[in-house]
């Protein structure tokens, strides 16, 4: 197939940035999303262009870099994907496809398609982690008996990759979704009850210094998360600090 493209071009964080257009051709509809970018800059290169910057690692829907906002969509017009796993039996020959980086405060462009994701990062530091005593006394962790739904719940919230598309989908740029589901994966077993207190407060307010909205409740990151974090996981979150602030 076909195709016209218009990418977001911007040289780097202090650039006013544009869109421009691109044609390929022959596109095979086989082929991932990725793999047509792939064919775009290798077509760049050797017209002695500057290839359109754009963040991967695995390719099969893991690690979480893969942001794009694709004709109006994190993540393109699928669902439960990634844009890696996205593939381009879902265009048509002719389309026009609109592409463009995750538009958020928190989330700096620092060249074309690539934003700067590290606030998440900063989240994570200020609480999401299990302190384990390594002196070589260490329990081993199957030995605490958990419940089947509470080991379920905590797994599933354990699937975010933190790709950033519920702050890019969301019309406040909340990450709401991604820190409540990295909360939850604590909250639910008895290895994090421990620094629960601390882990919750610590997480929400680097949340807010970081500069993301505040949740609505409009749902739109449950639909286009790739993994299917469930908005029950901002509930769990908000029961999680009310009970941390009534403790002090
Ligand atoms: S909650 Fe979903 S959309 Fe948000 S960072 Fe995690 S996997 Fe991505
Ligand atoms: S490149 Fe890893 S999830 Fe897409």
């Amino acid at each position: 197939m076909n195709l016209t493209l218009k990418i977001w071009r911007q040289k780097d964080a202090n650039d006013k940035g544009k869109m421009v257009e691109y044609k390929v051709t022959e596109i095979s509809e086989h082929m991932s999303f990725l793999e047509m970018m792939d064919v775009l800059n290798e077509q760049l290169i050797a017209q002695g262009e500057e290839p359109v910057a754009f963040d991967h690692d695995c390719r099969e829907g893991i690690c979480g870099m893969c942001s794009m906002y694709i004709n109006g969509e994190a993540h393109g017009p699928d669902r439960g994907i990634t844009t890696c796993q996205l593939h381009m039996r879902m265009f048509k020959d002719g389309d026009t496809i609109f592409i463009e980086p995750w538009r958020a405060k928190a989330f700096p462009v620092i060249k074309d398609l690539v934003v700067d994701r590290s606030a998440f990062d900063r989240i994570q530091h200020a609480g999401g982690y299990v302190s384990v005593n390594t002196s070589g006394n260490t329990q081993d962790a199957n030995a605490l008996p958990i419940n089947k739904d509470n080991a379920d719940k905590a797994f599933d919230a354990a699937t975010c990759i933190g790709c950033g598309a519920c702050v890019a989908t969301c019309k406040n740029s909340s990450a709401m979704l991604f820190v409540g589901a990295k909360v939850s994966q604590y909250a639910l077993l008895p290895q994090g009850q421990v620094e629960a207190v601390d882990r919750v407060k610590n997480m929400v307010a680097q949340m807010d210094l970081e500069g993301f909205g505040n949740c609505t409740n409009t749902g739109a990151c449950e639909i286009e998360c790739p993994k299917g974090i469930s908005l029950e996981n901002i509930a769990r979150m908000n029961s999680e600090f009310l009970k941390a602030s009534l403790k002090g």
